[in-house]
């Protein structure tokens, strides 16, 4: 296999950090992104970037070319939003992974290398979720994310691609887009506390969450890219030791911002999962993971990116679909 990597959503939070650990590593990066949620500024300068919408095939299949390997990262990925936006969302998650295998079977790439969610599982009767558990999705993008995985295994199985699907939980870390105010709910806190604004939060805040400092899971995803012992298989990445709820994580970065924290609370989010952990047993096994960065210190590396940018006003910029009672009043005021 020669090293000649394809990677989409390259201006990304997580697809950056991987182009850069491949470069690191003697990869030739090929990288695409239509910076709907992405950045310039992320992208590695020395990798080959085209600013193309992966729903585009041609293009798609053009600039795979001579690719042996694929890591698929590119989405719009607003896991609450996708319920008043669904047309758009799965179209930027289920549609453009369409685009993106199809092109890969047809350039013949040894191995797909997938970026699922812990949305695929939803709403589960016992924690921690383990790749075995029965999904259930409870939004669109959950299912768009596991439509993606299924249509996944049928291709690969059928023309030989050797295939690995990853499930990240909620990742943190520096380059997280922070003016999106629809997820990355700790950048989104950052922002708002730096800018003399209080949290909000939906719901009474106790809904709890493990999240993931990004190289620990770019760790993961490099293991799988180089190992070749895992076709077929699902993993959860990403730490399942500390355990928080959504208050005790605001009480985490307004410490280290030293701000006076007087939470907004606002209605629930419909949908919204109340306790949302992954094992992550079968990355200790099959990728040798470990949880190098704890949560206090993933955010104080995250204060530090945001910091040296400086806050800035939250972006709209996905279209509200369905706009009735049911809608956060948070995206259809646009109060964030
Ligand atoms: N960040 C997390 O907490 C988290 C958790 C679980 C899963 N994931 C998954 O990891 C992957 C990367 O997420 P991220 O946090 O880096 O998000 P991100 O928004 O920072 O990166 C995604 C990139 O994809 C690009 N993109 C979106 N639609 C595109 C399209 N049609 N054509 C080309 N580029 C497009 C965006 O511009 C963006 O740069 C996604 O698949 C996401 O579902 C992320």
């Amino acid at each position: 296999m020669n090293k000649k990597i394809f990677i989409t959503g390259v201006a990304g939070f997580l697809g950056s950090h991987i182009a850069d650990r491949m470069i690191e590593l003697g990869y030739e990066v090929i990288g695409v992104d239509n910076l709907s949620g992405g950045f310039m500024e992320n992208v590695n300068p020395k990798i080959k970037f085209f600013k193309e919408d992966c729903n585009n095939l041609k293009k798609m299949n053009e600039i795979m070319q001579g690719c042996d390997i694929v890591f698929h990262a590119a989405c719009t990925a607003p896991d609450g939003f996708s319920l008043f936006s669904p047309h758009f969302i799965t179209e930027n998650t289920f549609g453009i992974t369409m685009s993106v295998l199809s092109a890969a079977a047809s350039n013949g790439v040894k191995k797909f290398i997938y970026c699922s969610s812990m949305a695929r599982y939803g709403k589960q009767p016992k924690i921690p979720y383990t790749e075995d558990s029965e999904c259930m999705p409870a939004t669109p993008y959950g299912v768009a994310k596991l439509a993606s995985e299924q249509v996944i295994k049928q291709i690969c199985e059928l023309n030989g691609i050797y295939y690995t699907i990853l499930v990240p939980h909620n990742i943190l870390g520096p380059r997280q887009n922070y003016i999106d105010p629809y997820r990355n709910v700790a950048a989104i806190m950052i922002n708002r506390m730096m800018q003399g604004k209080q949290p909000i939060i939906y719901g009474d805040g106790e809904q709890k969450r493990s999240f993931s400092f990004v190289q620990d899971c770019v760790y993961c995803i490099e293991r799988a890219i180089i190992q070749d012992n895992l076709n077929g298989e699902v993993i959860n990445i990403g730490p399942d030791e500390e355990f928080v709820t959504i208050n005790e994580l605001a009480k985490e970065i307004a410490k280290n911002l030293d701000f006076d924290l007087k939470p907004i609370y606002v209605k629930d989010r419909p949908n919204e999962v109340k306790l949302a952990i992954c094992s992550s047993d079968k990355a200790r096994k099959l990728l040798n993971y470990e949880t190098k960065t704890s949560l206090a210190d993933g955010i104080k590396e995250m204060i530090q990116d945001i910091k040296k940018k400086g806050t800035q006003q939250f972006s709209y910029n996905y279209p509200l679909e369905i706009d009735n009672q049911n809608t956060p009043e948070t995206w259809r005021k646009q109060t964030i």
